[in-house]
Order: C-alpha cells, then structure tokens, then sequence
C-alpha cells in the first residue's frame, strides 16, 4: 500500500487538509477528538476533494502539549484511539484517494519516553548520549544562559545524576542528541514502521532544531542539519515517494533550497513562517500585534514564488494548529466574513506550491474571543502570560493579544453544526467551542452552493484540472499596490490572471496591458467577471481569476 511506483511529485497537485485530532470529531463522549472520530468525518473531506490529510501527532504522550511531546512512536495514545483504528483509518481515507501525513516529532521526546527514563536513570545507563546532558556551571548553575521556545531556561537540573539536560521547549520535552548515531538510525526505524503501515509521508516537527549545539549557543540550522537530513532520506524513505515536510521556523528562500532542491534528496518541501511572522519582531511581540501591512506581506510572498521558481517547493498556508484563524487575522471576521475567507483561499491556492486548509478554514471559522485566562488551555499562551505580566504588561492587553495570535485560537472544536457542542462531542469539551457555530458550521455550509466550503471545493479541484496553476511561472501584478494583491501564473499555452482587493472598501485602481484579458472565470467571490479592464472598481475582498490563452 505504500504509494512505490508512481509520479514522485504526486503530491504537486494535491492540497493538504491539517487536522488537529484532538479538536475534530470526538466519537465517544469523553470531549476530546479521536480516530474513530475521524473516520466519520471522511466522507467530508473526499467532498471536499483533498488528496492528503496532514494528522498532528497521535502518537503515545502525556499531552503536555497536545502530542507534541511523544513517549512512544510505535503506538498510538489511548484517548485518541488504537493501532488497529489507525490502520483503519489509513485504509479508510486510501479507499477515498486520500493519503496520511504523520507529524513526527523527532526533534525531541516526552520525559515520559523509556529512553528518557533510561537515559537520566544514571550518568552510564546506554541511553544517557540519546539526550543532551551537561554538568552545571561552576556555581551550580546552568552551563549558560540559553532560552527555551515556550519560556524560561533551555536547561533543567536532574538531582538523579546531578546533571543539566537541553530542551528548547517545555522542560518535559528533553531534545534528542542528533550527534548520536544509535539515536538516527532508531529515528529511520520509526520511519520505516510507519511507511509500512502505509502512510504517504511525514511533517517534520521543528526540523531545523534537530542539529543544535546548545555549547556553542546554536539552535536552528546547526553545522550537521543537512548531512543528517540526507542520511534519513537516504536510509529510510528508500525509493519510496514519500512526502516529507519540514518545519522550519528560521527557513529563508536561500535554506529552504538546501532542504527541497531537487538534487539535495532531503525533503520534498518546508513550511516557511516568513508571511504569517512579519509583525513578530521578537518572541513578546507575538502578544502585542501591530498593524497590519499588505505590501510588505506580498512582498514576502512574491521572493518565495520567484525564489523557489525553478527548483524547490513552497508549502501555503494561511494557518495551521499555532497560528490564528486566517480570516480573523488577515481578513475581516465580521461583515465580509465570507468575502473575505473566499478571497484569502483564492490568493493562496492559485499561486506555485501545495496549499495546506487547516480544519475549520474551510468553513470561515474565526477566532475566539476568551474573557479569562482560565479559558486558555495551550502551554505557550500560559508561560507567556506569566513573562509578559512580569515584563509589566497588563492582564487585559495579554488577553487582547492572546486573542489575536495565541494558539487556542485554532484548537476550538471544529464547527459541524448549530447549537450545543457544534456536533463535536456529546460531553463536555475539552476547550470551549466558539459560540459562533451557531451561524457558522459545517451543515449551514455544505447546504449553501455560495459557502466558503464550495469556493474551496472548486479551487481544490482547479488545481488538478489547471496545469498552469500547479506548473505555470509566478508574476506580481502591481507589487507596491496598498491594497491589490495580484499576479498571473502563465505557461506556454496558457494563463490565469488572480485580482484581488485585499481590504474592507471599494478600491479603483489601473492594470498594466499584461493583466488585461478576457477569457473564462475560473473563481470569484462576487458575480464572475471574464474580462480584465484597464482601470476597474473592485468591491469589499472581491477575488476574481481567469483563465486565458498566453498566446494572444
Ligand atoms: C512545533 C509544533 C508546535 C509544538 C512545537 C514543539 O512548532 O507545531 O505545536 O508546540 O513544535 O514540538
Ligand atoms: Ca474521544
């Protein structure tokens, strides 16, 4: 079942729906997602016609922070399910043409993992070189100052053995020492167990972590990073077309060619933060938002279309699982709602890479607005909460800015039905669901031919019917425009020309002659247009594409 002899590029035409297990579908009433839950909820998906399903990690953990954190990469964490359910699943979403993407976390492990036991069981244990362990400076301190990702010191003391151990997240996420061999090669067998269970492929958790030297101060893209990426690819996808995706927060166009380039065989693409970062200028500006600013937001994305033009590949998304909702951050989650979440769609899915819907997205699910911080469930949002009060910031801008870009945002059960728990759970969830599935839900959205839902639907399916919008060549169209984001994707034969008004107002505005052209629409949030004229008004987030002939 493991996809073998087929187009190693197979992925290039699909688009990735991200699913967050827990905040999906729970089926036994315990108001927490599962695979049986899942499973139901397939039917759904093939509607929608994704060809993969990016699953955030279900593997064995304490859930410290919501399976980021894995004690057991062969088995499956009870909450969510079995080892047999999995497997059906797989079969289940194949039988639908869709393809499992696992989220392996191999940057580092729970405490709670045997190796971790083993290794802090004492200074000689055979698993002590899988983590990183260094004796205290010469004040008992820690052996330097570096920070963890979630707050607070990247070193905890261990009193068993009188040693610090590394972790760049929270301190029962001990990082794994990717200098040792033993460890690599036990991370390609975990690979192949999976790939033998017939999964498509992975998402690399933090990849561009693994080959830190906390000595030297050096977390992202340490010295060895790419000979490690290599040997995994080498040894453990092994001919197979397997997708792998990795994470890599500090990525540039300039990095993410040595993961994706053609001839590197290390992955096939990498999630870039560049766009969904631009107002983050350090770690606390996560929870102080800034304005907006639509140029320098395309401005990111036409450098990643034009660097990873001819080899590479660009992963797009608006949001995932640690990300606000898309149309409540970059969009307009009241009156244009919907105008708004079709325009966003349109934007991201016609332009050069694989688009990524994280769950929800296709329904226009917005934000959540929490009132306290006992709302709040996600690891990161709490630490930070406690270093901005610290930092003198007050309780009521922590919230406004937790509200804003604070991962929860994304967690709220998905959104099936008006009223009660929207269809998540018949018990109580485990985080709030937005009140909002009232109007804003699966059912309303599947009965309505204009829904957020459809417009998705069509450009999923645009994207196997259009060559050019998987293989055609990026052009900006009025780059430094304040508020049009346009460009054209254009091939041999063909063209498709993509205007969109990125704000709330009406806006005038000149097209050169290339963007001038009449043809067929291929989508549109407002009533289709099939030309483009020299000077037009475009409505409130109007997008409009359409298909012409490059020859003309
Ligand atoms: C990644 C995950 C995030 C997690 C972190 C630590 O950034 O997407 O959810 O908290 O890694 O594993
Ligand atoms: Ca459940």
């Amino acid at each position: 079942m493991a996809p073998t002899k087929q187009d190693p590029d197979w992925w290039k035409n699909c688009v990735v729906y991200q699913i967050y297990p827990r905040s999906f579908q729970d089926s036994n009433g315990d108001g927490i997602g599962d695979i049986p839950g899942i499973i139901s909820r397939l039917d759904y998906l093939q509607t929608l016609g994704v060809g993969i399903i990016w699953l955030s990690p279900v593997f064995k953990s304490p859930m410290r922070d919501n399976g980021y954190d894995i004690s057991d990469y062969r088995n499956v964490a009870a909450q969510f399910g079995t080892l047999e359910e999995m497997e059906m699943l797989v079969a289940e979403s194949a039988a639908r043409n869709i393809r499992i993407l696992m989220d392996l976390v191999v940057n580092h492990t729970s405490d709670q993992h045997d190796w971790f036991q083993e290794s802090r069981s004492s200074r000689d244990s055979c698993f002590r070189e899988y983590y990183i362990w260094r004796d205290p400076g010469p004040d008992g301190a820690a052996p330097n100052g570096m920070q963890s990702v979630f707050g607070g010191p990247a070193w905890t003391f261990d009193v068993q053995t009188e040693q610090y151990y590394f972790h760049q997240f929270a301190p029962e996420q001990p990082d794994l020492n990717w200098q040792n061999e033993t460890l690599r090669s036990e991370v390609q067998t975990i690979i192949e167990f999976w790939l033998d269970r017939g999964i498509a492929g992975f998402r690399l958790d933090v990849i561009d972590l693994i080959a830190k030297e906390p000595d030297r101060g050096i977390t992202a893209n340490g010295p060895r990073l790419h000979d490690y990426l290599r040997e995994l690819a080498e040894n453990s996808f092994r001919g197979r077309s397997v997708l792998s995706v990795g994470e890599a927060w500090s990525a540039t166009p300039e990095t993410a060619l040595l993961y994706s380039g053609r001839e590197r065989r290390e992955l096939s693409m990498v999630f870039q933060f560049e766009h969904v970062t631009q107002q983050w200028e350090d770690r606390l500006g996560k929870w102080q938002p800034k304005d907006f600013d639509l140029i320098a937001l395309k401005r990111i994305f036409n450098k990643w279309q034009a660097a990873l033009e001819s080899d590479g590949w660009n992963s797009l998304f608006w949001g995932n699982h640690d990300l606000p909702r898309a149309v409540s951050k970059y969009g307009n989650d009241g009156k244009y709602r919907v105008q708004s979440a079709k325009m966003l769609a349109t934007i991201l899915h016609l332009m050069k890479g694989t688009p990524y819907i994280f769950q929800g997205e296709e329904l226009g699910m917005t934000n959540i607005r929490f009132n306290e911080l006992s709302d709040f469930r996600d690891i990161e949002t709490l630490n930070y909460h406690d270093i901005c009060i610290g930092n003198g910031m007050s309780e009521a801008d922590f919230i406004a800015g937790a509200n804003e870009n604070g991962r929860d945002n994304a967690r709220t059960p998905m959104q099936w039905e008006p009223g009660g728990t929207a269809g998540f759970t018949e018990g109580e969830p485990w985080i709030a669901v937005n009140p909002n599935a009232m109007r804003i839900n699966a059912v309303a959205c599947l009965a309505d031919k204009d829904s957020i839902y459809w417009h998705y639907q069509n450009l999923i399916a645009l994207r196997k019917k259009i060559e050019v919008i998987v293989h055609g060549r990026y052009e900006p169209i009025l780059p430094e425009h304040p508020e049009i984001f346009a460009y054209r994707r254009v091939s041999e034969s063909s063209a498709v020309v993509m205007i969109a008004n990125f704000s709330g107002g009406p806006v005038t505005f000149d097209i050169p002659d290339s963007a001038s052209v009449g043809g067929a629409s291929i989508s549109s949030n407002y009533t289709p247009r099939f030309s483009f004229q020299r000077r037009m008004t475009f409505l409130p987030y109007e997008a409009q594409a359409i298909i012409c002939d490059s020859r003309r």
